[in-house]
């Protein structure tokens, strides 16, 4: 039986294509246990849990948040945390290892996001206890990754074989990084689309196409594939996450989810969109039966509650038999003295993190915000 006792998730590409999809499994298990999504009032207690969760937040969350407490608390444990930096001893200056060595002291399991790119790797490294990397900067979200597929799952019966459209802010959105690679190793098509200055970073499509076998297609306009696709991933203008203050400005409006849009799409086609929504997708869609953002949002507990339930070891995970296309493992890069050039990686503003490369795609890239070496931020 598979466990994931004791691990800790940074990333998506750390789970096995069957550690993925057992977590799926075990989700829907957990979905039923609470009605998903609908909740009946008031029901008998669960039995006890005597496991906390603290929830180290240092950037703006509703759904990633409430979600991870609401699961613990399901399970019958309880949960703790802080929801913005300046209630944390880092409005003191205290450093972020320092701060999860002492809460890894308080907790069984702690979920973190945080501003900078490879937060996560830096967390696990100071913890006592499994972490899981709740976002980290314009990097990766692997949580949201397993609430998506748990969607897609739901819905479509399947993720081999989908074709699957990520639109809108693929450059700076984190959860279409963690996606896209998780989708091509499950056997699902990807097609980018985004204006030209938003597309998907090149590792992102390196790693797609390790697994696939050939880099994803790049369109700029949706309406060019929207027929052809399975489901439809829009994301928001990441607005806080340009280079420049304001940087955003050209590219708001730039694509839009609409009623004349979804003529265009299959009858079938799921419109996905890990929210918060801005003003993407047209409130006038919300109706169509296409629309299933607000469900997949639903499905953040009971992927959830799977998650801490099989890393606190309370369950195995179901065993499922998948094809999977594994991408390789990165290799260490010996003797690079050089520093991360990405001004948001967490090598260069957190003390004591020595910088570190690994090789991955004929690249040299940063080992904790994967960013390819002098490529700047
Ligand atoms: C996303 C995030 O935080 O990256 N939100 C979420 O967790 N559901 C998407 C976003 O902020 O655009």
């Amino acid at each position: 039986m598979a466990s994931l006792r004791g691990r800790s998730l940074v990333s998506v590409d750390e789970l096995t294509g069957a550690e993925i999809m057992g977590l799926l499994k075990l989700a829907g298990d957990m979905a039923k246990a609470i009605g998903f999504g609908d909740s009946k009032g008031a029901r008998a207690p669960m039995a006890p849990l005597d496991a906390i969760l603290a929830a180290m937040f240092y950037e703006p969350s509703t759904r990633t948040r409430l979600s991870f407490e609401s699961a613990m608390l399901r399970l019958g444990g309880q949960a703790t945390g802080f929801a913005q930096s300046t209630s944390s001893s880092a409005a003191k200056g205290e450093s972020l290892a320092d701060s999860v060595r002492i809460v890894s002291g308080y907790a069984d399991l702690i979920v973190i996001r945080h501003p900078l790119e490879g937060a996560g790797r830096v967390a696990v490294r100071a913890s006592k206890v499994p972490v899981i990397n709740g976002g980290d900067g314009a990097h990766l979200h692997p949580t949201q990754t397993l609430t998506d597929l748990f969607l897609l799952q739901r819905r479509k019966g399947r993720i081999a074989g989908l074709k699957v459209g990520l639109l809108g802010d693929l450059r700076h959105g984190r959860t279409v990084h963690s996606l896209a690679p998780a989708l091509a190793r499950l056997g699902a098509e990807v097609v980018c689309i985004a204006p030209p200055q938003l597309g998907m970073p090149r590792p992102v499509l390196k790693r797609v196409a390790e697994a696939t076998g050939a880099l994803p297609p790049e369109v700029t306009a949706v309406d060019e594939v929207v027929g052809s696709l399975d489901a439809l991933y829009v994301t928001r203008v990441q607005k806080e996450r340009f280079e420049e203050p304001g940087g955003h400005q050209d590219v708001v409006g730039a694509y839009r989810v609409d009623r004349a849009l979804l003529a265009k799409a299959p009858p079938e086609m799921l419109v996905m969109h890990p929210l918060p929504r801005v003003d993407e997708i047209d409130p006038a869609v919300d109706d169509d039966p296409r629309a299933v953002y607000f469900e997949q949002a639903d499905g953040g507990v009971p992927v959830r509650m799977a998650l801490i339930a099989a890393m606190l070891g309370l369950h195995d995970l179901p065993r499922v038999t998948v094809e999977e296309r594994p991408l390789n493992a990165l290799t260490p890069v010996a003797d690079v003295t050089d520093h991360c050039d990405n001004d948001r990686c967490v090598t260069v503003h957190e003390p004591g993190v020595p910088p570190e490369f690994v090789t991955f795609a004929g690249e040299t890239v940063c080992a904790y915000c994967e960013r390819p070496l002098r490529e700047g931020g």
